[in-house]
């Protein structure tokens, strides 16, 4: 794959969105471009995570020459081959990957390299042993699994900082490799004694005094109170919440920092064009650590999508992939997702026939910028062998490799009306890092699952086919007029005042139940909920109630329920209207009010205190947009289907998806162009189980 843009590429790429860059690199000649052999690959890259240090070096061209067969037009390699690699101490061997990434050119695939460092090799890890990390019960890792290695580590970081120099002096201008992945799915955390001095630091750096930390984490209670540094330990089994917390950002700060050693390496290396990543996984909503923090130094964002049981859980996969979005308000990259099937899911289902394609394109809907599957082929021994590939151990392909064909040869088609367009959100949904974690720690009700509570207003808001950008809560949010925070339990006086200038510009806020309980040293609030906000507000949270069962409600939005979690709320000015009260329950909640709202400024702030029921929260959505003025620019649609939305200045691409098992009609709004149909006008659509239709409007 030689790219004709590739020398001028520099300068030009530099000036682009980062999720641009491949692109602007490559820019799309077409789908007949591709099929001629035209050696430029289509802007929206398939692929596969490729692992050629597996196979013997004969092997690799029959292998490319069928990702090439299957439209695929990138591989990740060099993930994982440390020991390949470096087989000794000092002595590096990358001819191999360089004859590697030359047979991909020929087949006109790009290449992301990733750095091996999830994985060090025995010899390192042997002579080097306060490499390895130690779990929380102080057991130090062993050889022989991957992750084993301390993220904390100098002496860890420097053998990295070696091998990314390696690597990229080798690769940095190599004008096949696209991009760089830092790692892989950054995981453990260490408690060993070295880790836990540098925490003691990190402390000192924040709080400057002891006394400081004593206020803030309120030591006075149980005597906790700290007289030297290093009495405080690793919170290995819980603690006080203000260290939990404070914790929890050493963490983040820390995978940060393990992350920036390389980063600084390939930029100094790698042409600037080459973007650097790194591949995010537990499944999109983990908290090990901050997902903004570790997303910021990068050019681009990149998650791993996994089904894992089970099918496509619709509407929770969609508003990861808005959440991925957010991590940098740019478009993404699917690094790896499954081709049918997983090896860790208690039960190891495959995707239907078809689910596998649905699932490429909700992701492309989303602002997926490119698709990879993991893996192209397992291993014949290790771990996973049971994992979904797309060709077997006999090296030929599997029944998936076809429907991935077919969703390699889509992307063709639809890269050149994709390009340049993104998923534009009409409406935000909030998180916090700082939320989540508070909430974790002391979940009070163990069944109140902040991802449900938050799909709880997502899907609504999606069934209005409105598109939802999942944002931080201390984001920009000028461009939105309606914004929702479910469980934003942490609100300190800066939070609060950037809300509350949102809302007095014109900005309409609902907070949704625990919010603003806690200031950002997780101690909890003097105004009691929602904090600083209270006043605002004009009300506040009375008392919280945990539940274990319904409790009814209803007032001018409609009647329902709520479950698991129901706050008591008190209306203290005049002008506040009480949109829900609670109906007879435990005698506290009688009659008072679940949800209220104000004018304020030239906005409204509202506090929804309950988890409601399905419908009722469908009301309370419906009540919000229409406040807020947002319209759908699609009308309605049958129940099983999903319309997503990506814009640019002219023009807008709708990704139509029919998850449901019956053939689905819908009529379009104006005549549209049928993408994956020689661009045929149409103005409705047929979508068959699994269906996926891809349109684009004349203009805007
Ligand atoms: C993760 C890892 C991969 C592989 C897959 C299997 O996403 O990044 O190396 O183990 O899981 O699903």
């Amino acid at each position: 794959m030689a790219c004709r843009l590739r020398s001028a590429g520099l300068a030009l790429t530099l000036a682009l969105a980062p999720t641009l860059i491949v692109a602007a690199l490559c820019p799309a000649t077409g789908p007949a471009a591709a099929q001629s052999g035209n050696d430029a690959p289509p802007s929206l890259p398939l692929g596969a995570a490729w692992y050629p240090e597996q196979w013997p070096e004969s092997r690799w061209d029959a292998d490319l020459q069928l990702m090439e067969d299957a439209h695929l037009h990138v591989v990740r390699v060099g993930e994982f081959a440390w020991s390949t690699i470096e087989p000794e101490e000092g002595h590096y061997d990358l001819d191999w990957l360089v004859r590697a990434v030359r047979l991909a050119e020929k087949h006109h695939i790009a290449v992301v390299i990733g750095t091996p460092t999830d994985a060090p090799p025995a010899w390192l890890t042997a002579a080097h042993p306060e490499t390895l990390h130690v779990d929380a019960e102080g057991r130090p890792a062993e050889h022989g699994n991957r992750r084993q290695f301390n993220y904390a580590s100098p002496e860890y970081r420097k053998f990295c900082a070696a091998i990314a120099e390696q690597l990229a002096r080798h690769f940095g201008h190599d004008p096949d490799v696209i991009g760089w992945q830092i790692g892989n799915e950054y995981t453990d955390e260490s408690f060993d004694p070295a880790t836990r001095r540098q925490f003691e630091e990190w402390l000192k750096r924040k709080y400057g005094t002891l006394d400081a930390l004593n206020r803030a984490w309120v030591t006075a209670y149980w005597s906790q109170t700290y007289d030297r540094w290093e009495e405080i330990s690793l919170p290995a089994a819980g603690g006080n919440p203000g260290l939990l917390l404070d914790h929890r950002r050493f963490v983040s700060d820390t995978w940060r920092d393990f992350q920036q050693v390389q980063i600084d390496v390939i930029r100094k290396y790698a042409d600037p064009r080459q973007f650097i990543t790194t591949n995010i996984g537990g499944l999109g909503w983990s908290d090990n650590w901050d997902h903004y923090e570790i997303t910021k130094p990068l050019d681009l964002a990149a998650w791993d999508d996994y089904v894992g049981e089970g099918h496509l859980n619709v509407a929770r996969n969609a508003a990861m992939h808005d959440f991925v979005r957010g991590w940098k308000r740019e478009n993404f990259w699917v690094m790896e997702t499954q081709p049918g099937s997983v090896n860790w899911a208690p039960v190891n289902t495959t995707l239907d026939a078809g689910e596998t394609r649905a699932m490429a394109w909700q992701a492309i809907g989303h602002g997926a910028e490119a698709v990879l599957y993991w893996q192209w082929r397992d291993a014949l021994n290790g771990q996973e062998q049971y994992h979904g590939a797309l060709v077997g151990p006999d090296g030929a392909p599997l029944p998936i490799y076809a429907e991935v064909g077919r969703i390699g040869r889509e992307f063709e088609l639809a890269a050149p009306a994709l390009k340049g367009t993104k998923p534009v959100g009409q409406v935000a949904l909030l998180v916090s890092y700082d939320s989540r974690w508070a909430i974790d720690f002391q979940p009070h009700n163990r069944n109140y699952d902040q991802l449900e509570v938050l799909l709880g207003t997502y899907r609504p808001l999606r069934d209005e086919q409105l598109t939802v950008d999942i944002v931080s809560a201390d984001s920009s949010l000028d461009s939105y007029k309606l914004v929702f925070a479910p469980s934003l339990n942490v609100i300190s006086q800066d939070l609060a005042a950037h809300l509350l200038g949102y809302v007095q510009a014109g900005g309409h806020l609902v907070l949704g139940p625990r919010s603003g309980m806690k200031d950002e040293h997780n101690a909890l609030n003097i105004q009691r909920q929602p904090g600083p906000l209270a006043a605002p507000l004009g009300g506040r949270v009375e008392q919280y109630y945990a539940l274990d069962g319904a409790v009814p409600v209803a007032g001018t939005l409609g009647s329902g329920s709520a479950s698991l979690w129901a706050e008591q709320l008190s209306a203290n000015a005049p002008d506040v209207d009480v949109l829900l009260r609670y109906g007879k329950s435990n005698g506290w909640l009688d009659h008072q009010p679940a949800m209220i709202t104000r004018r304020v400024g030239k906005g409204s702030i509202t506090y929804l205190g309950a988890v409601l029921d399905p419908e009722l929260m469908r009301k309370v959505v419906a009540w919000a947009t229409d406040d807020a003025q947002l319209k759908a620019e699609f009308p309605a649609v049958p129940a099983s289907v999903e319309v997503c939305r990506r814009l640019d200045a002219d023009h807008a691409v709708f990704v139509l998806l029919n998850h449901g098992t019956a053939q689905a009609h819908v009529a379009l709004p104006s005549t549209m162009s049928d993408v994956l149909h020689d661009g045929r006008r149409v103005t409705s659509v047929d979508l068959e189980p699994q269906g996926v239709v891809v349109l684009t409007t004349d203009e805007r």
